[in-house]
Order: C-alpha cells, then structure tokens, then sequence
C-alpha cells in the first residue's frame, strides 16, 4: 500500500522553479531519504505534503487524501520533525508533551516512555528553553511520535548532533521501522542515509536524479568494478571483479600476503557529488 503518492508536483517561488514536475512514492513501512544539495526542495517538499504550503501544480496524497485538504484523521496519523517544530519555552519537556497528550487524548503514563525512548528522562522537568540543541531535537521528536503516527516527516533529525545522540535517535528510527511506521527522512549525511534508508531519492534542481535501494546506486556508478589489494609487501593491485581473478587472489591468501582487499564501488557521497557536481551539504 502506498502511504505517499506525488503525481508531477511542481512549486515556484517567485520566478524559481523549486520543484519541477516531481513523481514519487513511498510504501507502507518504507524508510524513503529525500537527499539533495541545500535548497534543492527537501523541505518544500515536505511542507507540500504536509499541507504547510500548495503545490502549483500536480497532486500529493497521503493515506489517499489530497494534501491540499488533509482530515483531522490523517493529521492526527502524523508526526512531524523540522525546524519550524515550535516547543512553549516556559514549559518543561514534560508539560510540552503532556499538552500535546491532551490534544490527542493520549494516556499520560505514555509520556514518560517517551521520554525515555528519547533519553531525556533526567530533564523532564527543564523547561524547553534551557534545553541543548541536541535535547531539544530530540524532545521535538518526542512529541512527533507520542501519538503513534503511522507516517513520520523527520527533516534533518540528527543535522548538529554528537555521534551518541545521532547513534540513540538511529535506533529510534529503527525501533519505528520494525513496528511498521512509514518515515521520509531529509540527511545530509550519506552515512546515515546508507544505513537506515530502504530507498533513497536524490533531488537537484526541482528533480529526482536517482533513485533506489543505496547500495544498488553505489554498485550502478562502478564503471570499473574492480577489486583493489594490498599486499603486506607494500604493493597495490587493481583486479577485474570476476572469476578471472580468483585464482590470482586465492595465491595471494594461500600465502598470508593481504592486508587489505576492497571492491571498488564508491560510497553514496561520491555517487552524489559526482551526479549533482555540488556538495551535499
Ligand atoms: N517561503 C519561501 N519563499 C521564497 N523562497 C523559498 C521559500 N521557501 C523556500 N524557498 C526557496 O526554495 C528553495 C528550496 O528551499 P528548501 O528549504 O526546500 O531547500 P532544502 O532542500 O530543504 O535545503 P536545505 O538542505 O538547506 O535544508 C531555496 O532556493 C529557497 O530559498
Ligand atoms: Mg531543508
């Protein structure tokens, strides 16, 4: 089943075309990461799909439903992480959730599960103003996923984090996966793309360029397919990768003489920057 279908969106601003006849969709339990260099659309897309902002032109639908006029039923079913997330200040981590809990009538013995899913048991009581950046990322994602949502929007959610924190929110996200939400993820981190992404989408200049499961793209732009080794005299090889070479390959293991034995396909990064010609981040 299809949770988001995008049919030839397209959105300018003024006379720039941001996003130009775009076609994507995402399946039930999918994790699609929408990738791209700054201001290619990422999160214009987003704000489409969550009705912040109108297409031109083309249909968005979530659950079925046209993004121009979503039911209070689909919007309870979502959950949305970006930098426009506002949280009230004054109020604590706790009281922002337990206002939203009233909202959505959830059980408030919830909020602290939450709250130790996010790993900001020990500042339940801080007000969200006092918070850190990465606490605070992390209470806004709190909030976007103390309803249960089937669908989550998280753009960006690790951007500015330590490696523990991004590491602690990843197994979140895959915590999510395995309990059947459907998430589209905005990163610029090609790492963290490869690693919890089932297919990724790159945008540039309003399209989608490439497309599919990552480490498929990574073996598509291996023009070379090769394996490269290093012997522990200090020599590099570069083989053909096929059955050619395993007979050269299996002397050199015979004889104790490899430190190091790669394939040569590049990693999503180098497939991006190479498409797009620019930096990702
Ligand atoms: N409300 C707006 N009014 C005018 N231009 C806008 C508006 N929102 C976005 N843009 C422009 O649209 C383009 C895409 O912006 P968007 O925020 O979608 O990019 P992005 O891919 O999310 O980038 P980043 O990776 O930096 O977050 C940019 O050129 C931006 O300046
Ligand atoms: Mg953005």
């Amino acid at each position: 089943m299809k949770v988001i279908e995008i049919s030839n969106i397209t959105k300018s601003f003024s006379d720039k075309k941001v996003l130009d006849n775009l076609n994507l969709s995402i399946e039930k339990g999918e994790i699609l990461g929408l990738l791209g260099p700054s201001g290619a659309g990422k999160t214009t897309l987003i704000k489409i799909l969550t009705g912040q902002i109108k297409a031109d032109c083309g249909c968005a639908k979530l659950f079925g439903e046209n993004c121009d006029k979503l039911s209070p039923e689909v919007y309870s079913n979502i959950g949305v992480v970006m930098d426009n997330s506002g949280l009230y200040g004054r109020l604590s981590c706790y009281d922002n959730l337990k206002l939203f809990a009233q909202v959505f009538n959830i059980d408030k013995s919830y909020i602290n599960e939450v709250l130790d899913k996010v790993e900001l048991v020990s500042a339940k009581k801080t007000p969200a103003d006092k918070l850190s950046k990465g606490m605070r990322g992390r209470l806004i994602l709190a909030r976007a996923i103390l309803h249960k949502p089937e669908l989550l929007f998280l753009d960006e959610p690790t951007s500015g984090l330590d490696p523990a924190t991004t590491g602690k929110i990843h197994e979140l996200i895959f915590e999510l996966k395995k309990s059947g939400t459907t998430i589209l993820l905005t990163t610029h981190d090609m790492y963290e793309a490869t690693k919890l992404c089932d297919n990724v989408a790159l945008l540039n200049e309003g399209k989608i360029i490439e497309y599919g499961e990552p480490l498929s793209i990574c073996r598509k732009h291996n023009p070379d397919n090769s394996i490269h080794i290093l012997l522990n005299d200090g020599t590099k090889l570069s083989l053909q990768n096929s059955s050619e070479s395993a007979d050269e390959i299996k002397r050199y293991f015979d004889n104790n003489q490899i430190v190091s034995i790669h394939s040569s396909e590049p990693n999503l990064e180098t497939v991006f920057i190479s498409l797009t010609g620019r930096s990702l981040v």
